[in-house]
């Protein structure tokens, strides 16, 4: 038991009541769950249309029955047959994982043609007989004679084709979600739109121990458009965006609950939404998208779990929820994420994903808990090159994609693919067949380079003589700073205002850098933010790696490897947190320079796990920094490599490519 030691509520006799944590969320998304055949769905709250008739219809018919399982069908046919039915219902199980003949006990068939139009009375019938359907409704203007299978009914708005429920009370309309259950544990928060351009918290569990579940719509509510080119795009969101309508926990329970929920949705996500995604959840982050290992440091959430190999591999960071939802859930397609010191390229190495680091300045942070303004950046993780450069080509609007060819130079830094780094023999047989596919693709051989030694012959007048004594402690310094005086401080004063001069809890790995940020102040990330301009400037200009070029964007890329199939357990026990001083390494090279870094999956290699006592298989991946403002060229790039089967994509679950 903690005491405290509060005078005044004694002698009032009172005990101050301390529970900061909110219990109850008064905007959890209202609706229920229903089961079909097994399968968990979420019946919103929200019409989306009525169909009045269905009151009648059902009061007579299915008088214990609440809602209704309904499938919107519509047809252009002037004679609608069994035939044509069937071959909708194949159509919809094939494109969809939310409709399935369940949806069939109830039907409502409109007509989109301009002519005569009748059902086909006697193969309906058939049809009807055959799924079961207890309601078979068609829109008013079919035929006056219509089969004696048919109910014509008003339906109030045109709606989409696909599964709804129907209420049998009111006649009410409302989407089908189904409820996935995050096995996971990768995200921290689902929700569902609240019909007014914000969103509500879920709180729909089906079977299982772990969290709550997931609702995702049926995928044949979304159509492609030149408006909305990411129709129907299920995307999950970092805890570190803040959603209209929801809280934001930065993967901190005390600023979950100190902090109302949002008015704003940042432009970031803003525009995935606007542009045709469709938001599910917040995922999991390490606390304040800092930096925690799983074992020891992840103490107010749980580690989200990466599903390859044995299941118990460290996920990376810090989009770990993200990149694991992705790793895991084939009904999740895309989630969002932030990189500021690797972020995004960790957990795309760890899981075998696409996931990138943008040139920064991409898109604008409004609305995002900061780490440090200048190097924080969103990219995007899916399983396919396709599916990523469909994103990013929408979503970074202020990059050109008009270019006439590709790189021809391939920088490739000797040593960062020999033994010493690359420990696994399997593993450099796949990079190094990858780069020679790669030099094939580009019609280029690599060119050999040293960066450090590049540095010693071209850096500028009066900087130190290597880069590690210049950028030792650069990042660290940057985001301990950073954070410390723009998150931390006014988090701990709006906490002690609330709470009586108390201090939230903060997991050990951001309280530490927190520290660091507190004792270096503003001067100390002066001389940091000086340092990081050196590099960038002398990176695009006199080293020649991160040049511009008209015909291909960027002068050439680089490349080095990501993860190369090494197990990491999540079990291990590790000293304590250390500071973040990372020295300088490839992966800093898109941080300081600004440029972009997209890692893709390469291959597998197989492990024995001391986990599984069985052998399993971890990816293998490379990393692809090319010249600032080239992301749009990368993924044409990577794009036309996957359609040449360069690259692939790859599957969720225990292995990329089952
Ligand atoms: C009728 O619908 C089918 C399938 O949706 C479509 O391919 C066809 O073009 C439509 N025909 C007319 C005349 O609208
Ligand atoms: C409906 O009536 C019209 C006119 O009597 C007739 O031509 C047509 O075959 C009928 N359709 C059905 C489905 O019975
Ligand atoms: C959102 O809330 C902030 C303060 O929490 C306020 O300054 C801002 O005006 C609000 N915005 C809207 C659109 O209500
Ligand atoms: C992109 O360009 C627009 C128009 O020039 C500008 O308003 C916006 O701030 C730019 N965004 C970024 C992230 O640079
Ligand atoms: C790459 O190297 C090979 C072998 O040295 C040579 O035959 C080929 O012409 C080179 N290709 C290019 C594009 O330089
Ligand atoms: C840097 O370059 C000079 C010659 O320009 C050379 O003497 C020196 O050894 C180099 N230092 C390193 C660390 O490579
Ligand atoms: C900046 O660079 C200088 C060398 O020029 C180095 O001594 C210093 O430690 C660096 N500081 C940071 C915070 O990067
Ligand atoms: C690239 O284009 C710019 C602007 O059109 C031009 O000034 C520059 O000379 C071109 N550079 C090369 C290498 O062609
Ligand atoms: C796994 O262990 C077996 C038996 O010790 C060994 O033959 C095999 O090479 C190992 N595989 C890997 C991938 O290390």
């Amino acid at each position: 038991m903690v005491k405290f030691t509060n005078s005044a509520a004694v002698l009032l006799g009172a005990l101050p009541v301390f529970n900061p944590f909110v219990s109850v969320n008064a905007d959890t998304a209202h609706g229920r769950v229903t089961v079909l055949n097994g399968v968990p769905y979420y019946v919103g709250d929200i019409a989306v249309a009525h169909i009045p008739e269905v009151a009648v219809s059902s009061s007579n018919l299915l008088p214990d029955v609440d809602v209704l399982p309904i499938t919107v069908i519509s047809s252009n046919s002037s004679s609608f047959s069994g035939t044509e039915f069937d071959g909708v219902i194949a159509d919809y199980l094939a494109r969809d994982d939310v409709f399935s003949i369940s949806f069939l006990s109830a039907v409502y068939l409109s007509y989109t043609g301009n002519g005569a139009h009748v059902v086909e009375g006697e193969s309906i019938a058939t049809a009807v007989d055959k799924h079961e359907t207890s309601l078979f409704f068609v829109s008013p203007t079919y035929a006056a004679n219509v089969s004696q299978s048919v109910t014509k009914a008003y339906l109030t708005e045109a709606i989409p084709d696909g599964p709804y429920f129907v209420s049998t009370k009111s006649g009410q309309v409302f989407e089908a979600h189904r409820l996935y259950e995050d096995t996971h544990y990768t995200f921290l928060e689902p929700a569902v739109s609240d019909g007014h351009g914000g969103y509500r918290a879920l709180s729909a569990n089906s079977e299982g121990i772990l969290g709550p579940s997931i609702a995702v719509p049926s995928r044949l509510y979304y159509t492609v458009t030149p408006e909305k080119p990411l129709a129907g795009l299920r995307m999950g969101v970092k805890d570190i965006f803040h959603v209209k309508g929801l809280r934001t926990s930065g993967g901190n329970r005390a600023y979950y609950s100190l902090y109302e929920p949002r008015n704003a949705t940042g432009t970031a996500i803003q525009r995935l939404i606007n542009l045709g995604a469709v938001f599910v959840g917040k995922m999991g982050t390490v606390q304040f998208a800092n930096g925690d290992r799983p074992t020891a440091d992840w103490v107010d959430f749980h580690c989200p779990f990466n599903p390859r190999g044995d299941g118990y591999q460290v996920p990376s960071g810090s989009s770990s929820g993200p990149g694991a939802g992705i790793g895991a859930y084939d009904w999740l397609d895309i989630a969002i994420g932030s990189d500021t010191g690797g972020s995004m390229r960790g957990p795309a190495g760890a899981q075998g994903l696409y996931g990138n680091r943008p040139s920064t300045g991409a898109v604008d942070l409004d609305e995002v808990i900061p780490l440090c303004d200048g190097l924080d950046t969103t990219g995007v993780f899916a399983r396919s090159a396709e599916t990523w450069a469909r994103v990013v080509s929408v979503w970074y609007q202020n990059f050109s994609a008009d270019y006439s060819s590709y790189p021809d130079k391939i920088f490739y830094p000797s040593a960062s693919f020999v033994e010493d780094a690359v420990a696994s023999s399997d593993a450099r047989r796949v990079i190094e067949q990858f780069v020679s596919k790669l030099e094939r693709f580009l019609g280029a051989n690599r060119t050999h380079v040293d960066v450090d030694a590049a540095w010693n012959s071209t850096k500028p007048a009066g900087a130190p003589t290597t880069l590690q004594d210049m950028l030792h402690y650069t990042y660290g310094t940057l985001i301990s700073v950073y954070q410390w005086l723009h998150l931390g401080v006014p988090f701990f004063a709006d906490y002690a205002t609330k709470y009586d001069s108390r201090t939230p809890y903060i997991n050990p790995g951001p309280l530490l850098r927190w520290n660091i940020g507190r004792e270096r102040g503003q001067a100390g990330w002066d001389e940091a933010w000086a340092n990081k301009t050196t590099f960038k400037d002398w990176w695009s200009g006199a080293a020649g790696f991160g040049a511009h070029n008209n015909e291909s964007c960027s002068e050439g890329i680089y490349i080095y490897p990501n993860s190369v199939g090494t197990p990491n357990y999540r079990d291990e026990y590790v000293g304590p947190p250390t500071p973040p001083y990372w020295g300088m390494s490839d992966s800093n090279i898109a941080v300081f320079a600004a440029v972009p870094d997209l890692v893709v999956p390469i291959g597998e290699i197989p492990y024995n796990s001391t986990k599984s006592g069985k052998a399993e298989y971890l990816p293998v991946t490379i990393s692809i920094v090319a010249a600032r403002g080239c992301d749009l060229m990368v993924a044409s790039m990577v794009r036309e490599m996957e359609a040449q089967e360069i690259l692939k994509p790859v599957a969720a679950g225990t292995m990329l490519y089952p």
